[in-house]
C-alpha cells in the first residue's frame, strides 16, 4: 500500500480553503494507503508566533482532523516536533538544495517581500528543505495538497532525483495529489487572491460562528453579469462560490448552473451559505467534543509512535547511504 503524507501549519485559523483543499481530501484518501498526517509545528515557527497560540492551534488542528473523519486506526496523526527525524533529515538535505532554487519559491517571495532582510529568518528561507524532509521521511508516494504547495512538492521531487542519482535508489519519488475542483479556494472579498489564514473578511474560518459565515458569504464580491455561470476569468467571485458549493455538495457546475438559471445572486449565495453552515457547524461541534474528551493527546501519542518507527528507518537508510560512519 502506498504511503500518503501531508501536513498543515498550526498558524492562524484554519480556513475553508484548508478544509476543501486538504483536510477533506485526506479523509477521502485514507482508505487507499497508510496515511501520515501531521501538524507542522516546526514550520509554524518560521514566522513569529506566541507559544500559547502555537500550543492551542496544534491541539485544535488535531481535533479538526478527527472531527472531519480521519480515523486514528487508519491514519497516523502526529506532531512534526514529536518525530525528531524531521529535523535531523532536514539538516542533511539542506546540502542538496540550493540558494537559487530556494529563493525562487513563490511562498518565500510572497512572505519575505514585505519584510526587511534583517527580519527574514533562515527558517523561512529553508522552509522547503524541512518540507522535503517531511515528504521523503515516510517513503510516501502521494502528497495531497492545495495548489499553492505544489511548487514545494516539485522541489522535493527534484531533490529525490538529485539524491538518487548520486547515491542510488535511496528515496521514494513523491507526487502532489491535487483536487480537480477546489485546489485553490479564493478570498470572498477579493476572488483574484487565494483564501489564506490572514484575511478575516475574505476567509471563512472553520471556527467562525455560523451567523458570521453566512454574513461573509452574503457579502462576497460578485459581478454585474447577473447569471450563475462558471467562468473564473470573467466571473471569479461567482466561480469561486460555485467551486465551494460543488465541493461541499458533490454537484457539478452544470447542475449548479441549471439549478440557478433565472435566479438572482441572493438565492445562489443563500444556497452556498446553507451548504457551508451544514458542513461546518457539525464539524465544530464534533471538534469541541473531541477537545473536551481528551482524545487528542492519546491520538497524537499513538501517531508519533508509528511515525517514529517508519521515520527512523528511512533516516538511517539516508545516513548509511551518505557515509555517516557509525551507521
Ligand atoms: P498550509 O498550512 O498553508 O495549508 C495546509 C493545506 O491547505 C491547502 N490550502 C488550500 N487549498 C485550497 N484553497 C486554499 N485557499 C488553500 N489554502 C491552503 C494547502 O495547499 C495545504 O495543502 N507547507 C505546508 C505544510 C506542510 C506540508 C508538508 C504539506 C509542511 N510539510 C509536507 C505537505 C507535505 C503549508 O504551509 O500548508
Amino acid at each position: 500500500m502506498d504511503h500518503i503524507l501531508s501536513g498543515i501549519k498550526p498558524t492562524g485559523q484554519l480556513t475553508l480553503g484548508n478544509y476543501i483543499g486538504a483536510i477533506n481530501k485526506f479523509v477521502k484518501l485514507q482508505d487507499s494507503g497508510e496515511s501520515f498526517l501531521f501538524i507542522a509545528d516546526l514550520h509554524a515557527l518560521t514566522l513569529p508566533i506566541e507559544p500559547e497560540v502555537l500550543r492551542t492551534n496544534s491541539r485544535d488542528l488535531a481535533a479538526f482532523y478527527l472531527a472531519a473523519g480521519l480515523d486514528p486506526n487508519k491514519s497516523n496523526i502526529f506532531l512534526q516536533s514529536d518525530v525528531s527525524a524531521h529535523a535531523e533529515l532536514a539538516i542533511i538535505l539542506q546540502n542538496y538544495l540550493y540558494m537559487g532554487e530556494l529563493s525562487r519559491m513563490t511562498q518565500f517571495k510572497d512572505k519575505s517581500s514585505k519584510m526587511k532582510e534583517e527580519a527574514i529568518g533562515l527558517g523561512l528561507f529553508a522552509y522547503p528543505v524541512l518540507m522535503a524532509a517531511d515528504i521523503v521521511l515516510y517513503d510516501s508516494k502521494v502528497i495531497p495538497v492545495g495548489e499553492d504547495q505544489v511548487q514545494h512538492v516539485e522541489l522535493a521531487r527534484d531533490l529525490v532525483k538529485r539524491f538518487n542519482n548520486r547515491y542510488g535508489d535511496v528515496l521514494v519519488m513523491p507526487r502532489a495529489e491535487v483536487n480537480k475542483v477546489g485546489a485553490r479556494i479564493m478570498s470572498l472579498s477579493d476572488p483574484t487572491k487565494k483564501m489564506s489564514k490572514s484575511d478575516p473578511k475574505g476567509d471563512i474560518y472553520l471556527k467562525d460562528d455560523p451567523a458570521v459565515m453566512r454574513k461573509k458569504i452574503m457579502s462576497a464580491v460578485t459581478d454585474m453579469e447577473a447569471h450563475v455561470h462558471y467562468d473564473p476569468e470573467k466571473q471569479p467571485g461567482i466561480s469561486n462560490l460555485m467551486t465551494i458549493l460543488s465541493c461541499l455538495t458533490g454537484k457539478s457546475f452544470d447542475e449548479i448552473e441549471k439549478e440557478f438559471e433565472g435566479k438572482g445572486y441572493g438565492d445562489f449565495k443563500r444556497a452556498v451559505a446553507d451548504a457551508v453552515v451544514n458542513e461546518l457547524e457539525p464539524l465544530q461541534q464534533r471538534a469541541k467534543q473531541i477537545i473536551d474528551s481528551g482524545l487528542v493527546d492519546e491520538v497524537l501519542e499513538k501517531g508519533a509512535k508509528r511515525a517514529n518507527e517508519i521515520a527512523s528507518g528511512v533516516l538511517s537508510r539516508v545516513q548509511k547511504a551518505i557515509g555517516l560512519y557509525h551507521k
